[in-house]
């Protein structure tokens, strides 16, 4: 047999190898005569490619289009007596010498890996090969590669499951020209300084595509000299520094995808005509400056996109010159003066062949603009979060492409007959939430409705499950949050939903429970439940095995936690906190390594606390406060090396100061709070404890000794005000791939002469409550000082002694001081005055004399702040100073605690009532945890940035 020739003793198992191939062709059947021939191919590269193949298994079930594996099947029946594997679907031979230079294994359901003995090496004259879109099952990309196949010019490995280092001899490959590595769902490294490299050998390189690749570094300037290039894409790399300016002018240059890396900056050059510009995708960076008038000479222009940037909110009108455009996006294209200036997108009605329409989040006010109804081929338009009024109106449905709808977070009011929307055929996807609409639904209406993959009708007046529901046999994602639905969920909702549903939204409404299946959710593909904020009862609802965000909390379920939570292998979010839950915890709760929130606030659980990250998990809250937990803390938690927030306030734990936890990197909220915490503080083990801490409330345990001045001193991320702009602490998790949730935390702790309900926290807030211990001995003067990020300090009941140190007038961002019943001397220190922002001060009953400062905020105290100091003076004290020795008068009378304070804020969700008290960081949101989602087709995929929802009540604000 021709197969036998050649085969020299290339292969040290030669004689396996022969006899495998033998096997391989006795049982193939059908032998075809290969009729044209073009060229023959050597016989050991038609080897090495059977050989090449063999090494795989051939896995359809895995792929979406298992008829593309028929690719690599066909090969041995092509085989034929000569073997010419030239013929071989995919294979392409050089019709003169017969060697293999051409090698299109994509989409060819392999699955396995490449090892460095693979025989694809001995196709020494390859040219192009492309494995996308493959399985290679997280193994990595032999380095080989770049020592044997020198002759590539073209390399596709993307999406491939290929994972770790990108080895760094595929800079070898100098003649590449086209290398595509992009993989979004592996995880592909590039080593520091390795994309340099690679520019910088592949001098030939047209097409740059790493998207997804973990490179962080900056784009090296030398791509400037890469003067064939046509294609750079870089999305999601995490890059960052300033992207080279030069890129743009490449004379060839028409490809630039560099979105969703948030650290990269750069601006957009004077664009000149002879540009070739077909798309530019800089979304998700932090791009900044004017967009160039000069935009508009980039006339082959077919995708821009701009969204989540930083941009000057000017935009030229000359972008509508660009009549080629299809895809345009530039939600939140300016951070700047968000809510400041109306920008006119007049021109976008010009732009006819677009498809993809994006303007959320840019303060287009007004009703739904006319010129919208010129874009007749739009099936995606994104308007929300603006401020358009008025109704929906008619015209709006003639736009019969439609599949995607994105109306929400805007004003617009009246009723929407939603019958109109039977006009939108081809409708997939629909989004009315957070407006002041009203929905008027006909109970007929089922029929004509397109099947709809995402609906959300939160906020939109519904009193009722729309009966429309019972035929929406394809819905993924159901959203009627912040609705009046009471009673029960009927058993048709669920009927129609159950294959598909994914997502349930229905936070904020009046619902009692499920009318069927009780105790048993219905859907077996659910993912995310979200049903805060109800009037649910019974006992907890058991979701299948693929539910990954559980949200439940403001209910009034009760009994205890089902032992099967703990096989819910994918869930990554468990929100239980108020209700009336109860029992002991199970003991795994906190076993699973996906797990990343665990909020079981305000409940009713007692018994010792179950052992958490027994091993290294994802878990990044711990919220068990306000339960009826006792004994120590475990030692476990150690191990949760992401934890951000540990909170178990108001319990019954007995422990000494668990000055282990220093040890954990991201910890930035410890609220150990009424307990029975006691013992003294020992010095850090090491200088570097508790590197991000923010927030420490040891507030009303038993702990005595010295202030641990040791840990004041060394709480680096308290001494500094970060300019960062992100207004609420929240923890992102990202369900599914796809989807993104802001988590916010609520938490309560006390300040300003009360308990401070913070239902979202702000980022700033920097807090040390040490208050209600038996702390004796002196303030450390210079540690204290050194907290120049503070806002709240509370030292009160306790035993200190000594003065109060001046350098508390150096805590410029402190708004509330509480020094209160200790035995505090001397004066109190004029400098204090100095504090702009401290809207409470409190040195009641300790023993202070002398006058009281003078000065702005001062001037807003009352006599309360003072009492029990018989030798204090001046105002707003009746006792003047210059009688301070004579004074005889009593202390001022006891001002009774308004127990109702107006700290105990409960805004209603969309309302934000400015300087509440003043320098109090307002913008409340209620209880709701969940606050931002973004539906995939939104969220443009791969973003690392995500935007809150209600922009309203965010910002921080201080009077
Ligand atoms: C190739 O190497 C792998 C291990 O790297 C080994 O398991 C396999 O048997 C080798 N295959 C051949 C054909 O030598
Ligand atoms: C690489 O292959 C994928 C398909 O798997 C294709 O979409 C992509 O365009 C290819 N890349 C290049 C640069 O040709
Ligand atoms: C481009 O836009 C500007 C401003 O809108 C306009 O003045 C100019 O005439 C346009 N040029 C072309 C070629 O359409
Ligand atoms: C921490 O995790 C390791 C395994 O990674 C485990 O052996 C150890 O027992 C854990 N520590 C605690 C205190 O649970």
């Amino acid at each position: 047999m021709i197969i036998s020739m050649g085969m020299e003793s290339q292969w040290p198992n030669f004689i396996s190898v022969r006899s495998l191939i033998l096997r391989l062709l006795i049982a193939t059947h059908y032998f075809s005569f290969v009729q044209t021939v073009r060229a023959v191919g050597c016989v050991e590269e038609c080897s090495a490619l059977l050989l090449f193949k063999r090494s795989f298994s051939i896995d359809e079930s895995a792929f979406d289009e298992p008829l593309s594996c028929a690719k690599v099947a066909s090969w041995t029946q092509h085989g034929g007596e000569r073997s010419n594997c030239c013929s071989w679907d995919g294979v392409e031979c050089d019709e003169d010498s017969g060697h293999v230079i051409r090698l299109d294994l994509r989409s060819s359901c392999l699955y396995g890996s490449i090892n460095s003995n693979s025989t694809l090496f001995h196709l020494v004259h390859l040219q192009r090969l492309d494995l996308s879109d493959n399985d290679f099952h997280g193994s990595e990309i032999p380095s080989r590669l770049g020592h044997d196949l020198t002759s590539l010019t073209y390399l596709n490995l993307s999406n491939s499951a290929f994972s770790g280092q990108i080895p760094s001899e595929i800079s070898k490959l100098s003649k590449l020209s086209t290398l595509d590595l992009t993989s979004y769902t592996s995880h592909l490294k590039l080593t520091k300084g390795n994309l340099r490299s690679l520019v910088q050998n592949l001098t030939n390189i047209k097409k740059l595509h790493l998207g997804g690749v973990d490179i962080y570094s900056t784009v090296p300037d030398i791509l400037v000299n890469a003067s064939s290039l046509t294609s750079l894409q870089l999305v999601n790399c995490g890059l960052y520094g300033e992207f080279p300016v030069g890129i743009f002018h490449l004379p060839n240059f028409e490809v630039l995808y560099v979105r969703s890396n948030s650290d990269l900056t750069g601006y957009f050059p004077t664009f000149n005509k002879s540009n070739v510009f077909k798309k530019l995708d800089v979304a998700g960076t932090n791009f900044s400056g004017q967009l160039p008038t000069s935009l508009g000479n980039l006339h082959s222009l077919i995708v821009f996109a701009i969204s989540s940037c930083n941009f000057h909110p000017n935009v030229p009108s000359s972008i509508g010159n660009l009549t080629q455009l299809s895809y345009l996006s530039m939600s939140s294209f300016n951070d700047v003066s968000k809510g400041k200036l109306s920008v006119s997108f007049s021109w976008v009605g010009k732009l006819t062949k677009l498809y993809h329409l994006s303007l959320g989040d840019t303060n287009i006010e007004g009703e739904l603009p006319s010129w919208l109804m010129k874009l007749t081929q739009l099936t995606t338009l994104i308007l929300d979060d603006n401020n358009l009024q008025g109704p929906i109106p008619r015209s709006l449905f003639q736009l019969k492409n439609l599949e995607y709808l994105l109306l929400s977070g805007n004003k617009l009011s009246g009723l929407v007959e939603f019958d109109q929307f039977s006009k939108l055929k081809r409708l997939k996807g629909l989004d009315l939430s957070n407006n002041m609409l009203s929905v008027g639904i006909r109970n007929d209406l089922s029929a004509t409705l397109p099947k709809l993959q995402t609906l959300a009708l939160g906020f939109c007046n519904l009193t009722e499950f729309p009966n429309f529901l019972k035929n929406q046999s394809e819905l993924i994602e159901l959203d009627l949050s912040y609705n009046k639905i009471y009673g029960r969920i009927p058993k048709w909702v669920s009927n129609a939903t159950r294959e598909t549903l994914s997502e349930l939204y229905l936070y904020k409404n009046f619902l009692t429970g499920f009318d069927q299946n009780q105790g048993i959710l219905p859907w077996p593909n659910l993912t995310i439940l979200s049903l805060g904020s109800n009037m649910l009862q019974g006992p907890l609802p058991i979701p299948p095995q693929s539910i990954r965000f559980y949200d439940v909390e403001y209910n009034e379920y009760t009994g205890e936690i089902s032992p099967l939570f703990c096989n819910f292998n994918n869930l990554q979010v468990l929100w239980l906190s108020n209700n009336n839950l109860s029992g002991m915890l199970p003991q795994c709760l906190g076993n699973s390594s996906v797990l990343e929130i665990l909020g079981l606030h305000n409940n009713f659980f007692n018994g010792y606390i179950p052992p958490i990250c027994p091993s290294k998990t994802s878990l990044r809250i711990v919220d068990f406060s306000y339960n009826q937990l006792q004994g120590k803390l475990p030692r476990g938690v150690m191990n949760c090396t992401r934890l951000k927030v540990l909170n178990f306030a108001n319990n019954q734990m007995s422990d000494i100061f668990p000055s282990w936890l220093g040890a954990l990197p991201e910890l930035r909220i410890l609220i150990l709070r009424s307990n029975g915490f006691h013992g003294v503080i020992r010095k850090p083990a090491t200088k570097h404890e508790f590197p991000k801490l923010r927030i420490i409330d040891l507030c009303n345990n038993g702990f005595s000794g010295m202030l641990p001045s040791n840990y004041l001193e060394i709480w680096n991320s308290m001494k500094y005000v970060d300019e960062n702009q992100r207004t609420y602490f929240e923890v992102n998790t990202n369900v599914l791939g796809g989807h993104y949730f802001n988590n916010d935390y609520a938490m309560t702790i006390s300040g300003k002469g009360g308990e401070l309900k913070y239902k979202k926290t702000p980022y700033l807030l920097t807090v040390i409550d040490l208050s209600s211990n038996r702390f004796e001995g002196e303030i450390p003067e210079g540690p204290v000082g050194n907290l120049r990020g503070l806002v709240l300090l509370n030292l009160s009941n306790n035993s200190l002694t000594g003065h109060i140190p001046s350098s508390l007038g150096d805590l410029a961002a402190l708004e509330s001081l509480d020094l209160s019943q200790n035995q505090l001397l001397g004066r109190i220190p004029s400098n204090l005055a100095q504090l702009t922002f401290l809207a409470y001060f409190n040195v009641s009953h300790n023993h202070l004399s002398g006058p009281i400062p003078l000065g702005e905020q001062f001037n807003t105290f009352q006599e309360d702040s003072y009492e029990g100091n018989s030798g204090l003076c001046g105002k707003p004290l009746p006792k003047k100073c210059e009688d301070f020795e004579s004074s005889t008068r009593p202390p001022p009378s006891i001002m009774e605690e308004d127990e109702d304070s107006v700290f105990q804020i409960a805004l209603d969700w969309y309302v934000v009532v400015p300087g509440v008290v003043s320098g109090l960081i307002v913008g409340v949101v209620v209880g709701n945890i969940l606050t931002t989602k973004k539906h995939e087709w939104f969220v443009e995929t791969f973003s690392r940035r995500r935007k809150p929802r209600g922009t309203r009540a965010r910002k921080g604000r201080r009077t």
